[in-house]
């Protein structure tokens, strides 16, 4: 059966600002916005705290049974509750960025979030932004975007966001957190990140955030003739 809703899928290597996009182009479309990666960290969140051994694939299935995710709006954004914890905060510190890659590359993992990433696609418009969501998630996506930037300006924007946060971090330690986990996320076996081949590539290295949501939103609209 044809599906109605559609679905925008929005993938590329850390700190694209996918997520920005992604926010703008839901707001605009009145879609619901999905941070498929704050799915990763959360999980990524319950396994440091509760000292899940990555190697152990019993304890691995056995936590996950025991992980509630939820994405509810707070105020002007949304906020992701953790067996009904909002820890969106909590999530995007060093500690869960330095063992997300590692956690999102169990095949256990991927399984059980990707049915969760589908079963929020049905029946509503989303955009939903990742590393396999043009791929992998949704294959079928009405329209697809990979976004990329260059190693120095992504880089440049973490490194402000953790510092507005009040994160001690150096230049030095972002450029190896995001090489290490680009290595990580394109070399691993289950559905490494890579381009779909109909999706859209989109480097935003000297694109304001209104110019890159002009274009998607003028992709969106031809896509929205033929669906
Ligand atoms: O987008 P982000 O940096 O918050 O994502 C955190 C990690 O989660 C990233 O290192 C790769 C992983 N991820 C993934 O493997 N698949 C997705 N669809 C989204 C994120």
């Amino acid at each position: 059966m044809e599906r109605e809703n559609f679905i925008i899928a929005i993938d590329g290597f850390s700190s694209c600002g996918k997520s920005t996009v992604a926010k703008a182009v839901a707001k605009k479309l009145q879609f619901v916005f999905i941070d498929s990666g704050a799915m990763y960290r959360a999980v990524t969140l319950y396994f440091l705290r509760h000292h899940v051994n990555l190697d152990d694939t019993e304890k691995i299935n056995a936590a996950l049974e025991h992980i509630h995710i939820d994405f509810v709006p707070h105020a002007d954004k949304m906020c992701m509750l953790l067996n009904g914890e909002d820890v969106s905060e909590e999530i995007r510190q060093m500690h869960v960025s330095e063992k997300v890659s590692e956690v999102s590359a169990i095949k256990e993992v991927r399984q059980a979030l990707v049915r969760q990433q589908q079963n929020l696609g049905k029946r509503r418009n989303i955009v939903m932004d990742g590393r396999d969501i043009g791929t992998t998630v949704f294959p079928d996506a009405d329209l697809k975007i990979f976004m990329t930037a260059s190693p120095d300006v992504r880089a440049e924007r973490r490194l402000a966001e953790l510092l507005a946060k009040g994160e001690e971090v150096s230049m030095e330690e972002i450029k190896q957190n995001l090489a290490h986990r680009d290595h990580i996320d394109s070399t691993r076996e289950e559905s490494p990140l890579r381009q779909a081949e109909d999706a859209i590539v989109l480097d935003n290295s000297d694109l304001t955030q209104e110019e890159q949501l002009e274009i998607v939103l003028n992709e969106y609209e031809k896509k929205k003739k033929g669906h």
